[in-house]
C-alpha cells in the first residue's frame, strides 16, 4: 500500500481524505496547503508543507489528489503534479452508484450518494458532490464541479471548469459552456454560452460584476493520460 498526498486542507480536503481513508487503498494520507504552518485539519491527518513544495514529497507520496475548490486552479494543479511525476488517482466513494459503462477522468472525486449512469463521461479533476446525479449519455469536461444534490438529466454537455450550485437542475439535451456558474437551486432549460452566470427558475443570465472565478489560473497545457475506466477504480 502506498501513501497519498492531498493538496488543499480546507473543507473539501477533509471530504477527500475521509473517502480515501474509507477506501483502504493508502497507508498514510497527508496534506499540503498554502496556509501551512497555520492550516488546521480536524482529525487524523497532518499538513506537511505548502502546495508549491509538492515535488519534495514525490518519493514518499507517489500518488496525489487535488482538493482545491476553485475549478481552474484545481485543474492546473493536477496538470503540474502529473508533470512532476505524481500518479493522480480517481476516487469514488463506496456509497456512490457509478455505472461500469461510464468513464471517469484522473483526479476526479465522486462523493457519497451520488449516481453516474451509463455512457456518461466525466473529465479530469471533476467533483461530483454528495447526492448529485448525472444521468445517461452526459459529457462533463475537465474541472467541472456539481455541488451537492445537483441533477443533470440525460444527454447534457457541460464545459470545462463550469460550476453548478447545490440542487441545480439541468434539462435533458442542454449544452452548457465553459467557466459557467449556475446558481444554487436554479433550473436550466436552454443552452448556456461560455463564461456567464445563470440563476433562477427558469435560469436567466445575470450581469457579471467580475469574470467568473478563477479563469486567471495558469494555463498549463501538459498532455496527460486523462480518462480511465471506473471498473478498475471503484474503491469498494
Ligand atoms: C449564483 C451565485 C454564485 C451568485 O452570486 P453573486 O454573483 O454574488 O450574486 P448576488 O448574490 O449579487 O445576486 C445577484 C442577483 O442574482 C440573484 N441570485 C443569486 N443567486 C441566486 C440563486 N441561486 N437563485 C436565484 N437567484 C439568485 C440575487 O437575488 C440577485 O438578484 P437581484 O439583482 O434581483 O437582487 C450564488 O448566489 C450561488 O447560488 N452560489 C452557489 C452556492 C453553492 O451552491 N455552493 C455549494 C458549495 S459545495
Amino acid at each position: 500500500m502506498g501513501n497519498l498526498l492531498i493538496i488543499g486542507a480546507g473543507g473539501h480536503g477533509k471530504v477527500v481524505a475521509d473517502i480515501a481513508r474509507d477506501s483502504g487503498r493508502w497507508e498514510e494520507i497527508a496534506f499540503l496547503d498554502d496556509n501551512y504552518p497555520d492550516s488546521i485539519i480536524l482529525g487524523l491527518w497532518k499538513v506537511r508543507g505548502k502546495t508549491e513544495e509538492s515535488k519534495r514529497f514525490l518519493k514518499q507520496f507517489p500518488e496525489a489528489l487535488v482538493a482545491i475548490g476553485a475549478n481552474a486552479v484545481r485543474l492546473a494543479t493536477i496538470r503540474r503534479l502529473t508533470a512532476e511525476g505524481f500518479q493522480v488517482p480517481t476516487l469514488i466513494h463506496p456509497d456512490a452508484s457509478v455505472s461500469r459503462l461510464s468513464v471517469i477522468g484522473a483526479g476526479s472525486v465522486i462523493c457519497a450518494q451520488s449516481a453516474i449512469k451509463i455512457d456518461t463521461t466525466i473529465g479530469m479533476g471533476a467533483i461530483i458532490n454528495a447526492g448529485a446525479t448525472i444521468a445517461h449519455d452526459c459529457t462533463l469536461a475537465d474541472g467541472v464541479h456539481i455541488s451537492p444534490g445537483g441533477r443533470i438529466s440525460g444527454d447534457v454537455q457541460i464545459g470545462e471548469c463550469t460550476w453548478l450550485g447545490s440542487g441545480a437542475i439541468i434539462k435533458e439535451q442542454v449544452t452548457i459552456g465553459h467557466h459557467v456558474i449556475i446558481g444554487a437551486g436554479s433550473v436550466v432549460i436552454r443552452d448556456v454560452p461560455d463564461g456567464v452566470k445563470v440563476v433562477g427558475i427558469p435560469g436567466r443570465i445575470i450581469p457579471q460584476t467580475s469574470p467568473n472565478p478563477p479563469t486567471s489560473a495558469p494555463d498549463l497545457t501538459i498532455e496527460i493520460g486523462r480518462a480511465c475506466n471506473t471498473t478498475a477504480l471503484v474503491t469498494q
